[in-house]
């Protein structure tokens, strides 16, 4: 890899340029570079925003929504990628990734969380899907430090959760292994020439040349010039408010990642190896605005409690907000959009994360030719929202 900042002026070229080295751009830029092609990797700020702010949860089962069944295949197809993307990674860069397989225990603390409990569960039994409802007794056998409230829960074995900043450094590291040309420097526009995007123009005024364009720029897709209105993809902000917590001396986190209905809120703990604990999240549609917002930390620290008391002695180590990018449907679109040489990854909403692992295997398909798994690319393809060029 070759690091260096915006070029003042001049051309580069390449065969793929991909703007945005989140999650999703730098594992389809270590993909695509793996199948032999010259990559350039745009970013001011790699492994930076919603990455860095995730709680890195690889849970299809616990977070299936009703209307959502081709989310759960594409979660499922990317979290059974997972252990062999993670063994690859840490054999060629030795960064340790933390993927956790305990698995996901859901709890419900009153009546109406308990029915909301069953309903989950009902739905998750009717698409072939395995969690066992266990009492509060069990539930508490598994995690002691539940709180005795805990009426029931559900476990999802087979949710797991990685940590998303070492996983986010593994990939840094294993592309800087690789001839990608990662540029620290802010996309201008998308530059296109007749119906053809051609590459990217830097802040600054430097070109990149490139045959494909890889458009993974998160919630910034619906703001970057350059892009002619019906291909750019439909895609919001939607702003996440997080905490992490630590151990202290004498405290002690869960063995497994909890998700828990609290009064109808839904609140997730997810422990890592090292005695952090990522507490989230808030949902909300404000634009990109990022400020933390006192009241969001205090509901988020009252619904976390009520599912695990002791957290009262963790100390707390950061609150932060980051942007999610949202869809129409909450599922990302992958794949050609109307304009020639420019492919789509964004709209990954909650599960950026999870599905980071097919989404670059989908962009390393598509660029390089090679055969493409038709079910699925169907299911994320930007044209179901209809992005058609018009002929001018
Ligand atoms: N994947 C959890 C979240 O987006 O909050």
């Amino acid at each position: 890899m070759t690091t260096r900042p915006a070029a003042a002026s001049g051309t580069t070229h390449a065969d793929v340029a991909v703007i945005g080295a989140g999650i999703v751009g730098l594992a389809a830029a270590w993909r695509l570079s793996q199948r032999g092609l010259r990559v350039a990797l745009v970013d001011p700020s790699p492994a930076a925003a919603a990455t860095h702010a995730a709680a890195g949860m690889l849970a299809p089962v616990s977070e299936v929504r009703y209307g959502e069944t081709a989310l759960l295949r594409l979660g499922m197809a990317s979290l059974a990628r997972y252990p062999d993307l993670v063994a690859e990674l840490e054999a060629s860069t030795g960064v340790v990734v933390g993927l956790r397989r305990e698995g996901t225990l859901i709890v419900a603390t009153d009546a109406g969380d308990r029915d909301l409990l069953n309903e989950l569960q009902a739905f998750q039994t009717s698409l072939g899907l395995s969690a066992t409802l266990l009492t509060s007794h069990e539930c508490r056998g598994l995690e002691p430090m539940l709180a005795p409230e805990i009426r029931c829960g559900l476990l999802a074995a087979s949710d797991h959760s990685v940590d998303n900043r070492r996983l986010a450094a593994a990939l840094l590291a294993a592309i800087s292994a690789t001839d990608v040309d990662l540029v620290s420097a802010t996309v201008a526009s998308v530059t296109t020439h007749g119906d053809r995007a051609i590459g990217v123009t830097l802040a600054g005024g430097g070109q990149i040349t490139a045959a494909t364009t890889v458009l993974a720029a998160g919630p910034w897709c619906a703001t970057l010039p350059g892009i002619p209105d019906d291909a750019r993809p439909p895609v919001r902000p939607v702003k996440g408010e997080i905490l992490r917590l630590r151990t202290r001396p004498n405290t002690a986190l869960p063995g497994h990642s909890i998700r828990g209905f609290v009064n109808g809120h839904e609140i997730y703990l997810v422990p890592r190896a090292d005695g952090e604990l990522v507490v989230g999240a808030t949902v909300e549609d404000a634009g990109f605005d990022t400020s933390v917002r006192a009241g969001a930390v205090r509901e988020m620290l009252r619904d976390a409690r009520a599912v695990m008391p002791s957290i009262d002695e963790l100390e707390l180590v950061e609150a932060i907000a980051a942007l999610r990018p949202g869809s129409p449907d909450n599922a990302p679109m992958i794949g050609p959009t109307g304009l020639d040489g420019l492919l789509v990854a964004t709209g990954h909403h909650r599960n950026g994360i999870l599905l980071a692992a097919i989404t670059a295997d989908l962009v390393a398909d598509l660029v390089s030719g090679e055969s493409v798994d038709r079910e699925l690319l169907e299911a994320v393809s930007p044209q179901r929202f209809a992005l058609t060029r018009t002929s001018s």
